[in-house]
C-alpha cells in the first residue's frame, strides 16, 4: 500500500527524489564536528519562533492603546501564554547566539571560500533579515526600551545627507514614534519577514547541498570516490547526522528550558526592565541601549564622534562580512592548516567583537569610547591584515583525507 501511495505520488512530485538529495543521499563528510550543530539548531529556533510566533499573535493586540496590556493578558491570563511568551523572547536571543557561533564556524573553517560563495552571501542575507526581525520586533511589546531603542535606531537615518529627514518620516509613517509605526512594524515582522527568512533558508540549503558541506579540514571530500561514485569520506546525511544533531538538540534544549522556567530576563538581557513599563514618549529612559545582540554594532557606532560617519561604519562592519569570500585570499580554507598570523588574526577579532558587545550595553565614557575606538580598529584590522598575508600565506600540508581528532 505504502511503496504504491509514494509510487503515485512520485509519478507527480519528485518526493522521493528530493528525500535521497537531501537526506538519505546526501554525502556528509565523515568528520563534521559539534560546531556543524548550529545549523541544524538555527532552523530548530526558526520553526519554534514562527510556531509561537503565530500563537501570541491570537491574543496581541497591535495598537499603541492595547500593545502593552494585550502582552500583559499574554502572561498573565491566556492558558500558557506565559510560555508562549518567554519561548519567543528567549527564542530571538537564541537565534542570534546559534547564529553567531554558526558564522563563526564558516569562519574557521573557510567555509565561505570558492565554491561556497553564494551560500555565504544567503547566510548574510539571513543575517540581515535577522536583525530587520529581531528589530521590529522588539517594537510590538510597547515598553519604554521598544519605544526608545526605535526611537534612537530610527532617528539614526536622519544623519543621511539630502533624504535623512524624510526618509525617517517615511519608516515611522508619523511625526513621532506612534501606532502607524507599531502597525507597519507589526506587518513587517509577522509575515513580510518571516517570508523572506524562511525563503533565504531554502535558498541557503540549495545551494549547501549543490557544492557539499565543507568540514572541519577544509579539504574537498570529492577527489577520493569508491566504484559507485560515492566519496569515500561520507556518509549520509540520514540516518547518521540526523542522529548526531539530536545530541546538539538535547544540548540546546536543556539550556533553553533552563531559561524559560529559572531566567526569562536573563538578568535584563533578554527582556530590558525598562520594558516592564509601558511606551511614554515623555519620559526617556536614563540609559538607552539595544539588546545585547545589536551591541557590538552600536558599540562601532558610537565609536565614531561624527553620527554620519558613525553610521556609515556601523554598515560597513556588515557589508564587510559579505565581502569576506573575496578578502580571504587563501588557498587553505581551515584555520588547523593555516598560519600562526592567521589564529591570532581571528582570536583578536573575536575579543574586540566581544568586548564591543560588552561596551555596547553600558553608558559611554571618555574611557569606554577609547576602548571601543581600539576594538572597531581591532574589527575591521582584521579584514584589512587577512586581504593582504592571505595570498602568500604560508600554511601546513593538507592531508589527502578527512582527520579525526
Ligand atoms: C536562519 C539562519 C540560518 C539557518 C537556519 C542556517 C542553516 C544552515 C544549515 C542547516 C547548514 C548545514 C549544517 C551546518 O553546516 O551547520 C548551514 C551551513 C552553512 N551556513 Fe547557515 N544557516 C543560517 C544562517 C547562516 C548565516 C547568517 C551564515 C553566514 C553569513 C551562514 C553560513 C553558512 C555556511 C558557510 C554553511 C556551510 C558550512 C560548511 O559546510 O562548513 N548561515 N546553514
Amino acid at each position: 500500500m505504502f511503496a504504491k501511495l509514494m509510487g503515485w505520488i512520485d509519478y507527480r512530485f519528485p518526493l522521493t527524489a528530493m528525500y535521497n538529495d537531501h537526506m538519505a543521499k546526501y554525502p556528509a563528510p565523515k568528520n563534521l564536528n559539534f560546531w556543524y550543530f548550529f545549523g541544524s539548531l538555527a532552523m530548530l529556533v526558526l520553526v519554534n519562533q514562527i510556531i509561537t510566533g503565530i500563537w501570541l499573535t491570537m491574543n496581541y493586540n497591535p495598537s499603541a492603546e492595547g500593545a502593552f496590556a494585550s502582552v500583559e493578558y499574554i502572561m498573565r491570563d491566556v492558558d500558557y501564554g506565559w510560555l508562549l511568551r518567554y519561548m519567543h523572547s528567549t527564542g530571538a536571543s537564541a537565534f542570534f547566539i546559534v547564529v553567531y557561533l554558526h558564522m563563526f564556524r564558516g569562519m574557521i573553517y573557510g567555509s565561505y571560500q570558492k565554491p561556497r560563495e553564494l551560500l555565504w552571501i544567503f547566510g548574510m542575507l539571513i543575517f540581515l533579515c535577522l536583525m530587520a526581525e529581531a528589530f521590529m520586533g522588539y517594537l510590538l511589546p510597547w515598553g519604554q526600551m521598544s519605544f526608545w531603542g526605535a526611537q534612537v535606531i530610527i532617528s539614526l537615518f536622519g544623519a543621511i545627507p539630502v533624504i535623512g529627514d524624510d526618509l525617517t518620516l517615511w519608516i515611522r509613517g508619523d511625526y513621532v514614534i506612534s501606532g502607524a509605526t507599531l502597525n507597519r512594524f507589526f506587518a513587517l515582522h509577522v509575515i513580510a519577514l518571516p517570508l523572506v527568512l524562511v525563503m533565504l533558508v531554502a535558498m541557503h540549503i540549495l545551494a549547501l547541498h549543490e557544492v557539499g558541506s565543507n568540514n572541519p579540514d577544509g579539504i574537498d571530500i570529492k577527489k577520493h570516490k569508491d566504484e559507485n561514485g560515492w566519496p569515500l569520506d561520507a556518509v549520509a546525511f540520514h540516518p547518521y547526522f540526523t542522529v548526531k544533531d539530536m545530541i546538539g538538540v538535547a544540548g540546546f534544549l536543556f539550556l533553553f528550558c533552563a531559561i524559560i522556567f529559572f531566567k526569562p530576563d536573563m538578568w535584563g538581557y533578554f527582556l530590558e526592565k525598562p520594558n516592564f513599563e509601558v511606551a511614554n514618549g515623555l519620559k526617556t529612559p536614563a540609559h538607552i541601549a539595544p539588546v545585547w545582540y545589536f551591541t557590538p554594532f552600536y558599540a562601532i557606532l558610537r565609536a565614531v564622534p561624527d553620527k554620519l560617519l558613525g553610521v556609515i561604519m556601523m554598515g560597513l562592519s556588515i557589508v564587510v562580512l559579505f565581502l569576506l569570500p573575496w578578502l580571504d585570499r587563501c588557498k587553505v580554507r581551515s584555520v588547523r592548516y593555516r598560519s600562526t598570523l592567521h589564529k591570532l588574526n581571528i582570536a583578536q577579532f573575536v575579543v574586540c567583537f566581544i568586548i564591543l558587545g560588552v561596551l555596547g550595553v553600558l553608558p559611554s565614557t571618555p574611557t569606554l569610547t577609547l576602548i571601543a575606538q581600539i576594538c572597531t580598529l581591532g574589527y575591521f584590522g582584521f579584514f584589512v591584515l587577512l586581504f593582504f598575508y592571505s595570498k602568500n600565506e604560508s600554511t601546513k600540508p593538507l592531508p589527502e583525507r578527512v582527520t579525526f581528532k
